[in-house]
């Protein structure tokens, strides 16, 4: 059962599609307000506990099971735990959303041709080249989310905006100490 005050903020989108920008603002905005809340990102996991995992369906699905077990431990006492991954498949999500009792998932919407103009990284550049193999939204599917509880389009607002707009609705959600 969880505490009250503890949930977990999945946000799931394309690479480039500004989903640790966005986290890290919410990090920052529930911080300020003294909540105690923690980031769990898939790029920086896979360097720690993810390490060594690649990117067939098998091995995501792994590294999402990890994200789960951790970000579900942190909810269940109280704290806000943020999640950025891809989590690409919706196999994922349904996953994440059955084993965890306060998730939110934020959907961070932005087109796949904004996302590979920004191309922040140069890893689009690499997967149109066939450097990257099973590049999500070249050659790798990103399912997009059939119910997120919250969508933000990354392209027209403010990441300060787009992450008070979650802060919000967790308020309203009665999720925030
Ligand atoms: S997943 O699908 O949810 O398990 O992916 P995730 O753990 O979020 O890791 C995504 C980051 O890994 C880098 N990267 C790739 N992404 C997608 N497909 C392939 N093949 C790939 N290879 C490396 C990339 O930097 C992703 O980070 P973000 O922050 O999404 O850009
Ligand atoms: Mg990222």
């Amino acid at each position: 059962m969880s505490e009250k005050g503890g949930c977990v903020v999945w946000f799931t989108g394309l690479s480039g599609a500004g989903k640790t920008t966005t986290a890290r603002e919410l990090l920052q905005q529930l911080r300020a307000k003294g909540i105690k809340s923690e980031l769990l990102d898939g790029d920086e996991l896979r360097t720690g506990i993810c390490k060594g995992l690649g990117f067939s369906r098998e091995e995501r699905m792994e590294n999402i099971r990890r994200i789960v077990y951790v970000s579900e431990l942190l909810a269940r006492n109280g704290v806000i735990a943020i999640v950025s991954a891809i989590t690409p498949y919706r196999e994922m999500r349904d996953y994440a959303r059955s084993a965890i009792a306060n998730y939110a998932e934020v959907f961070v919407d932005c087109p796949l041709e904004e996302c590979e103009r920004r191309d922040v990284k140069g890893l689009y550049a690499k997967a149109r080249n066939n450097e990257i193999e099973r590049f999500t939204g070249i050659s790798d599917p990103y399912e997009v989310p059939d119910h997120p509880e919250i969508t933000l389009f990354s392209k027209d607002g403010s990441i300060q905006g787009n992450a008070h707009n979650v802060f919000e609705w967790l308020e309203q959600a009665g999720y925030l100490p």
